[in-house]
């Protein structure tokens, strides 16, 4: 299933990651959330395609491994969110709409 792009408001932010926020619920390794807050991914959509990675202009992304997920055993992390040029190719170019990436958002950490 697609990101939803109302994240904030339908959940939680549970956690922090590697200097960003992890919107829940969480239940690993099963249920991983929602990682990023300008740039989000939704981890329980992802399905390690990989062109976020290759794609983004300014390298926002990292792969993190995520052993026992059932639909990826990694997953495109925003671990560098705050350097987002927010020119959108990552939204465009994942084949299953996990990336939701909103200019007006803010990092929440
Ligand atoms: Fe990169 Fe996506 Fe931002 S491709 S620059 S993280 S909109
Ligand atoms: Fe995952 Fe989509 Fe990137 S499937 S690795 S978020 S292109
Ligand atoms: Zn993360």
């Amino acid at each position: 299933m697609a990101i939803d792009p109302q994240f904030e408001r339908s959940r939680d932010h549970t956690a922090d990651h590697d200097g960003h926020a992890v919107w829940g619920p969480v239940e690993e390794p099963e249920v991983l959330g929602i990682h990023g807050t300008h740039v989000a991914v939704d981890f329980d959509a992802c399905i390690a395609d990989g062109a976020c990675l290759e794609d983004c202009p300014v390298d926002v992304f990292d792969w993190v491994d995520t052993p026992g997920h059932p639909e990826s055993e990694r997953k495109a992390d925003p671990a560098r969110e705050n350097q987002c040029i927010d020119c959108m190719l990552c939204v465009d170019v994942c084949p299953v709409d996990a990336i939701d990436v909103d200019p007006g958002r803010e990092n929440r950490l």
